[in-house]
């Protein structure tokens, strides 16, 4: 994308530990046709999930320093993992030193604040990396807007893989989509709604729903983080005036752009323009 008129006007920033984030993408770029966006995969160093709490902050920062440095007023996290392990302290701690008018926003709580009208059994289910999982940022969450809800929650190591090394519709993604649902299901055989937790696992929603009782509501986020995003640009117009629109995204990644082009045709239809990048 070339520099921007307005030199006080940037794209939104999309940030994601490699190609999972562009499911949430898709589905903010449905909503938000006229804004512009970056879109920054850290495919170098991808998966963030079994990454201990440090280095998932230490690497997400660094992300979101960059998206700043290009120009962007706004950066959603969009990725599980790093908004559980790095979103509260970039809040806190380095938002107010690197740009107080900036804003940085993660995927957790619009997610959150859409169960409570889905469920009627008061009993959830969580499916993510077990990054996610361990952080308890789900039953946090959810318990702030509705402490009635029972929160189980249930890692998928395998699950990330499958779908980066394109698996996603194999025998071998039968087998470990099965598995974590009996486990979440025995675990706590009440759930009603599942949330995927993971930006991810919507290329394997048709094996989840496969193996799923249909009973059960199963959650991909990317609807609903739209909804929230777009909400809060009506919320906040000072955010909202500097963001750039004209219809456009660049995509930047840490790997080599071949290969970014190649596996991101995977959630992405059309031609796209990406360029390396590093994070220190
Ligand atoms: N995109 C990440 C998430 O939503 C998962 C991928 C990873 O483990 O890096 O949690």
């Amino acid at each position: 994308m070339s520099n921007l008129a307005n030199p006080y006007t940037g794209p939104i920033g999309v940030f994601d530990s490699g190609y999972g984030g562009l499911t949430i993408l898709n589905n903010i770029r449905r909503s938000l046709p006229d804004y512009d966006f970056y879109y920054l995969g850290d495919n170098a160093r991808t998966p963030y999930g079994s990454r201990s709490f440090e280095v998932v902050y230490e690497f997400t920062l660094q992300a979101v320093r960059k998206l700043f440095e290009l120009g962007c007023p706004l950066v959603i996290l969009g990725c599980n993992t790093a908004s559980a392990k790095a979103l509260r302290t970039i809040q806190q701690k380095d938002l107010p030193y690197l740009d107080p008018t900036r804003r940085v926003l993660g995927v957790i709580r619009p997610t959150a604040e859409c169960i409570g009208a889905l469920t009627e059994s008061r009993h959830i289910g969580v499916l993510a990396t077990a990054g996610t999982i361990k952080s308890d940022s789900y039953p946090l969450e959810v318990h702030k807007l509705f402490p009635d809800i029972q929160v189980t929650g249930v890692p998928c190591p395998m699950w990330v893989p499958l779908v980066e090394n394109n698996e996603f519709n194999s025998e071998g993604a039968d087998y470990f989509v099965k598995k974590y649902i009996h486990t979440l299901l025995e675990k706590d055989p009440l759930i009603d709604t599942i949330i995927l937790g993971c930006t991810h696992y919507p290329l394997l929603y048709d094996k989840i729903r496969q193996f799923t009782p249909s009973h059960i509501h199963l959650v991909a986020q990317g609807e609903y983080v739209a909804n929230s995003l777009t909400d809060y640009l009506k919320r906040h117009p000072e955010i909202d005036s500097r963001c750039s629109k004209h219809g456009r995204t660049g995509f930047f990644t840490t790997e080599s752009t071949e290969k970014f082009r190649e596996s991101a045709s995977i959630f992405l239809k059309d031609e796209i323009d990406v360029k390396n990048i590093i994070l220190e």
